[in-house]
């Protein structure tokens, strides 16, 4: 559709909570050590939210300062969309919750759940509301509380995840700039490779638990591995091929932060060198929906990301699913907005 504008994010924010769990402490909770998991996975501590505060007031934070930052108001957003997979309530979503604390009177408001996905999936999806002109701003939030859906009596998991939350605005930019090209595709026929149940309780995801327990994550990490280095590197190809690039016009890719491994070994089959491929997850662990935004804010703060670089977000996760967006950035937004 050539409706002479692009659609872009012209503002970030973040939040991750204070407290911090290392692989030292979790040494006391359950048979592991910090050898193995910086070895096995490259985390080395992940932030855990506080006992009884919701997790929506990570996203509100994060999109408080995103809104801040892209230089409007409340009362001028049309949308938002809350990715995330441990909402406080199903309904209020945590969408409707963030729009009340905002006072966005305006703005529609709905969760999407593609688990760790979600944050690319709510962008392209918000782009098709913008592109259309049905809406002008858009304010997608990645927000998990993992903490409060692991066991924590499972070494297999409960050493990779951690609470975060990212925002970001996307609106109208220039012609040509925003985002180029986008992919998003399930698989659900692996979905019981990742279960958080909820109505429920399929008897065979019950009998993989410890002691059974209901409410909490349960992943087949081995399988979930190999798909998420496979798709990472597809979907990766799928957005360049359709944007008419190659990898050396890529400056950056931002992946969702699961494991270094995975990261590596994609960036590896992808013939892409280290330095261009963005890694956090030492500091926040695995923060589902939250970790390709709040990389990408701190990329993006660190100056990192140069005017006119094409740069590719790329997520896989629970459903299972995987999407991928190529963004030609346009820093002049945020930086004229910043002064
Ligand atoms: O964000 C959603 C998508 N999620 C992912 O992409 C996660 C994908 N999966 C992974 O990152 C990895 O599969 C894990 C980090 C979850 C596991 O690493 P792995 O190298 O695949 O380990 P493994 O499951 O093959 O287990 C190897 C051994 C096992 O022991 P045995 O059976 O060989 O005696 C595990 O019980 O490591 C054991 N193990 C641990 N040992 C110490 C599993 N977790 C731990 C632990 N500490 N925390």
């Amino acid at each position: 559709m050539d409706n002479g504008f692009s659609v872009g994010i012209i503002g970030l924010g973040m939040f991750v909570p204070d407290n911090v769990l290392t692989n030292k402490d979790l040494e006391k909770m359950v048979d592991t050590s910090n050898e193995w998991i910086i070895k096995r996975t490259g985390i080395s501590e992940r932030r855990v939210l506080e006992k009884g505060r919701p997790s929506s007031d990570m996203a509100y934070i994060a999109a408080k300062k995103a809104l801040e930052d892209a230089n409007i108001l409340p009362e001028d957003v049309d949308l938002i969309i809350v990715a995330t997979i441990t909402p406080d309530y199903l309904t209020p979503s945590m969408a409707c919750i963030v729009q009340d604390k905002l006072n966005a009177k305006k703005a529609a408001a709905f969760d999407l759940n593609a688990a760790c996905t979600g944050f690319v999936y709510s962008m392209t999806v918000a782009e098709q509301f913008i592109k259309t002109g049905y809406y002008k701003n858009a304010l997608i939030i990645g927000c998990d509380g993992l903490s409060k859906a692991v066991d924590w009596e499972d070494r297999n998991t409960c050493v990779l995840f951690g609470d975060g939350a990212g925002a970001a605005v996307l609106s109208a930019v220039e012609d040509g700039y925003g985002i180029r090209a986008s992919k998003t595709g399930a698989e659900g026929g692996m979905g019981k490779l990742l279960t958080l149940p909820c109505y429920h309780f399929d008897e065979v995801d019950m009998e993989k638990r410890i002691h059974q327990n209901k409410r909490v994550i349960w992943m087949g990490g081995n399988e979930v591995f190999k798909f998420a280095v496979k798709v990472m590197e597809q979907s990766t190809i799928d957005v360049m091929n359709q944007a008419g690039l190659c990898m050396d016009d890529i400056s950056l890719i931002i992946p969702h932060q699961a494991n270094k491994r995975i990261i590596d070994g994609a960036a590896k089959r992808l013939k892409i060198s280290n330095d261009r491929v963005i890694e956090n997850l030492s500091r926040y662990g695995n923060t589902s929906a939250a970790t390709i935004p709040i990389a990408l804010y701190e990329t993006y703060k660190a100056n990192k990301i140069k005017n006119g670089d094409n740069i590719v977000l790329v997520g896989f996760g629970g459903g299972l699913t995987w999407a991928a967006v190529l963004i030609k950035w346009n820093k002049k937004d945020l930086e004229d907005k910043n002064e």
